[in-house]
């Protein structure tokens, strides 16, 4: 038997074709583009999601018998709004994660609620990356869209709808709304009733292995499917990634290098940052928590570094010479830790962990003459790794104190970048054998969910093994006056960061 993970992501749908051993037999990974009408906003038709799943499920159905599949799993990007009407019609396109605009609004929901409630109610602020004040942004800008709404449902359920004709989201996903009682695991009165919201539009909540709903014959005619199949009700991205690393026990940490980055730590209790610093969210472990720091550009801050300033490393590429990456990591690595006083701020698309603010920027500061490009490339990797050890030091606070940090991400194929992160991070940090992300992680939880294994944590155990170790070295300590630095530039720059978002809006 077989199991599908199917991850209903920003820019891709990807979808695994795993086997009862936990090896990836075949992936399909179509692609689209999301939509950026106005600065700060970000968009998606749901129906692309929905043409790009049924595209890769039919492409894994090229390898095997499809009567050959035990359950499909599903994860996504979390945060999404998607509005339906009584139809099950799309009302508009999703307001997706990384979509700011709505930043009025989460001022507008805390003096409503009120700031400690919120935090007690929902483990974190409001963000306007959430989905609540993106529905009250749609109530005062969109009036005739919001008469309209039936159900709000999160980009992986909408799939789940299309599969099925079913609604329910789970847990940990649900928990990116502000409408969640995270402690309780099921929708919260409170918020709902302070902001005069119908529970009827929220789907059925459950935990992230439940069995919640079955491939209908309409999906099944345009997928190749089975009628039947199970739908396991999966998880948020992040939780997934980290079940899809092994992070299923109190004391396990990762930190992930994507376009974003995270530091996400397995927690047995609902424990919450007192300042809401941190995200803190039901896991896709049934009964478990999780805490989570995130980093909106940290391989997408080399990503931008590279497009914009390595174009001859681009262009050797294209000409058959080495990954451009590769090219400028391997020029960063003769320069020093601390990147001869150089210093770069990741905040490119603003910043959600530590701090929450739409408006920070990125920029260098400490240039000299002495500086070369090898220091810009070597301070843009510091940079990001003292984002993600910010996120580190704040669990730390909570008493969270990891033996190592397992990494993963596109940004882990740097030896350079990984020896960063275990030396700032003053930790082993080691790989697993599992290199498929999210997905990876909604295969599991279908392989539980169908009955195949008797836990999340006995999947894991079964399929995810160590295949790398890297201990911090005697570069460790050189970080720690530049990390010192680091810390204290957001808030001196945090003023002329708000000044020049104003200026270059108006
Ligand atoms: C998590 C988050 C992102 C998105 C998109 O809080 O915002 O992980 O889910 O990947």
């Amino acid at each position: 038997m077989y199991y599908i993970g199917l991850d209903v992501g920003t820019s891709s749908v990807k979808a695994l074709l795993v086997s009862q051993n936990g090896e990836v037999v075949r992936s399909a990974t179509p692609e689209y583009p999301f939509q950026t009408p106005k600065p700060m906003w970000a968009e998606t038709d749901p129906d692309v999601w929905w043409d790009a799943t049924q595209q890769a499920i039919r492409t894994l159905l090229e390898e095997v018998n499809p009567e050959e599949i035990a359950a499909v799993g599903l994860t996504g990007q979390m945060h999404g709004m998607v509005a339906l009407d009584g139809k099950g019609q799309v009302l508009r396109p999703c307001i997706m994660w990384n979509d700011q605009r709505s930043y009025q609004e989460c001022e507008e929901i805390t003096s409503k609620v009120g700031e400690s409630e919120v935090l007690k109610i929902t483990g974190n602020p409001v963000l306007a990356g959430f989905t609540a004040p993106k529905i009250l942004w749609v109530q005062k800008n969109e009036p005739e869209v919001f008469s309209a709404i039936d159900k709000i449902v999160l980009p992986k359920d909408y799939v789940r709808y299309k599969l099925s004709s079913e609604f329910f989201t789970d847990v940990s996903d649900a928990s990116g709304t502000s409408l969640l009682d995270v402690g309780a695991r099921s929708w919260s009165p409170e918020m709902l009733d302070a902001l005069g919201w119908s529970g009827q539009w929220m789907p059925e909540v459950t935990e992230s292995t439940e069995a919640t709903a079955k491939v209908s014959a309409e999906a099944s005619a345009s997928t190749g499917l089975p009628v039947g199949i199970p739908i396991i009700a999966g998880g948020g991205d992040q939780a997934a990634q980290a079940v899809g690393c092994g992070i299923v026990r109190e004391g396990l940490v990762s930190a992930t290098l994507g376009t974003s980055g995270v530091v996400f730590a397995q927690s047995d209790e609902y424990r919450v940052e007192p300042e809401g610093k941190l995200h803190a969210f039901c896991h896709a472990v049934p009964g478990k928590w999780h805490l989570m720091g995130v980093m909106l550009s940290a391989a997408g801050s080399f990503q931008w570094y590279k497009n914009q300033l390595g174009s001859e490393e681009q262009k050797r590429e294209e000409a058959g010479g080495p990954n451009a990456y590769d090219s400028l990591t391997a020029g960063a690595e003769s320069v020093p830790a601390g990147s001869e006083g150089l210093i770069f701020l990741p905040y490119l698309s603003g910043e959600r962990t530590p701090h929450p603010d739409p408006h920070a920027r990125g920029c260098f500061i400490g240039l000299s003459v002495r500086h070369e490009k090898r220091h810009l490339t070597r301070a843009v990797l510091e940079g990001v790794t003292f984002g993600l050890n910010d996120s580190l030091e704040l669990m730390r606070g909570l008493g969270v104190n990891p033996e190592e940090i397992i990494l993963s991400g596109g940004g882990t194929r740097s030896a350079l970048w990984k020896q960063m992160l275990a030396d700032v991070f003053s930790s082993r940090c080691s790989m697993v054998n599992a290199l498929e992300g999210a997905a990876y992680g909604a295969a599991v939880l279908a392989a539980v969910g169908c009955g195949d294994h008797s836990s999340v944590e006995s999947a894991c155990d079964e399929w995810i093994r160590q295949t790398e170790v890297v201990e911090p070295g005697p570069e460790g300590g050189s970080y720690d006056k530049f990390y010192s630095i680091y810390r204290s530039l957001y808030p001196s720059l945090k003023d002329t960061f708000h000044s020049l978002s104003e200026s270059s809006s108006s």
